[in-house]
This record gives C-alpha cells, structure tokens and sequence, in this order.
C-alpha cells in the first residue's frame, strides 16, 4: 500500500469528530490527497449497520453480538473504501477504528480484549492503522461537553453509565502502553485550534519519518 492510515480514537464528547475535517484541510493544504471518513459507518452497508448497532431502541443487544457488528461494519468499510484508498496513495484519517472496540467493547463491555483482539482480525486480516491519535480528556468532562450540546445525538453507548466511560478510558491507558509507537495522545481539553495544531504535529512527524 502506497497511502498511510490514521485513526482518531477517544472517548465521547473528546472533539475527535470536530478535529477531522480541521486536520484534512490542513493536510490538503500541504499537498496530500486526504479521504476522511468514519466508524462504524462510512459506506452503506456500515452506516446500515451503526444504525442497528447503536440504536437507543435495542437495550437488549447482547455484547458479542455488539462487538460482532462492529467487526462486520469494520471489514465492508476496509474492504470497500479505506483499502482501495491506501492503494490510491491517499492519506486515510478515520474517526475510530479496531482501539474502539478493543476498548468498548473488549473492556468496558466486560468481554476480554483479546478475544475482541481476535475477532477483529478476522476482519481486518491485519491491517492495523500506522498511526494512532488518541484525544485525551477525562470522561466526564467529554460526558459534561456532549450534555451541553443539545444538536449532538445520544446514541446507546453515550446512554451506558459513568463508570463505563471511566472504563473506556482506561481501556485506552492500556493501549496506549500496548502501542507506544502506534498511538500518540493529544491533550483534549484545549481549545480546538491547540488540539488540531498538536495532532498536526505528531502526523506530519509521522510523515517525515516515512517518507
Ligand atoms: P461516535 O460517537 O464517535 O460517532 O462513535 C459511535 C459510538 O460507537 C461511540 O459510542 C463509540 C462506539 N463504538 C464502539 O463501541 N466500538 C467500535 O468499534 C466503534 C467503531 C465505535
């Protein structure tokens, strides 16, 4: 593959989505032929499935039939746009990838993270991001952002408990000492331009490195 792959992970309400479209005219800018797109979601059938998968209406979705979904999202949404993308020699910035569910699912959920690990391997035969943003804010102070943003949508996972989130987030510690070389933390609770400058940073870092 000629193109690079980087994913912004996080937990709710830490400005990840806000971000992306930021750092692809940045990278436009500079030259770079940029698809951004996001997870789970993307193309048809994963936006077809985040709507089951998230859907308020379902309180009794069982968690390996969450982390399954995600998984299958994840395979059509690689196979049909992000792979042929990275064979184009694009630049692929994707709002969450496989660390969301290693850590929603295979934490937070109380599935083990490494069967999640597993399972999703069979989707993504390998294909594991380059790089790796995590935006680093405590959860309820993602959680205090989303309540004061009456257009954001609450979807079913925002709906989960405190402790859940508290969950997630170290869930992504975990990873973040498991990847040291793939995810780079930003400080989230900056003003927007300040989080976008420090993420700038670490991709065109990353960038010059693999050049
Ligand atoms: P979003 O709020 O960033 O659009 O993400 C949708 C929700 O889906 C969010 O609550 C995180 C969750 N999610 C998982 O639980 N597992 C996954 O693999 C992905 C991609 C998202």
């Amino acid at each position: 593959m000629n193109g690079y792959f980087i994913t912004l992970e996080g937990g709710e309400g830490a400005g990840k989505t806000t971000v992306l479209p930021l750092l692809e005219a940045r990278l436009t800018e500079m030259g770079y032929d940029v698809l951004s797109t996001r997870e789970p979601g993307g193309i048809q059938i994963a936006e077809k499935i985040r709507n089951i998968v998230l859907d308020k209406n379902y309180p009794e979705m069982d968690r390996r039939t969450e982390a399954l979904l995600f998984a299958a999202a994840r395979r059509q949404h690689l196979v049909e746009k992000i792979i042929p993308a990275l064979k184009a020699g694009k630049i692929v910035v994707c709002d969450r990838f496989i660390d969301s569910s290693l850590a929603y699912q295979g934490y937070a959920s109380g599935l083990d993270m490494d069967d999640v690990f597993a399972v999703n391997q069979f989707a993504i035969e390998g294909m594991m991001p380059d790089l790796t943003i995590f935006f680093d804010i405590a959860p309820k102070e993602g959680l205090d952002r989303i309540a004061a943003n009456k257009y954001r949508e609450r979807n079913r996972l925002d709906l989960q408990q405190e402790t859940y989130h508290e969950n997630v987030y170290t869930a992504y510690q975990k990873l973040l000492q498991r990847y040291p070389e793939r995810i780079q933390a930003v400080d989230a609770r900056q003003p927007l331009e300040k989080v976008t400058g420090q993420a700038m940073k670490i991709i065109t870092r990353f960038l010059h490195d693999h050049q």
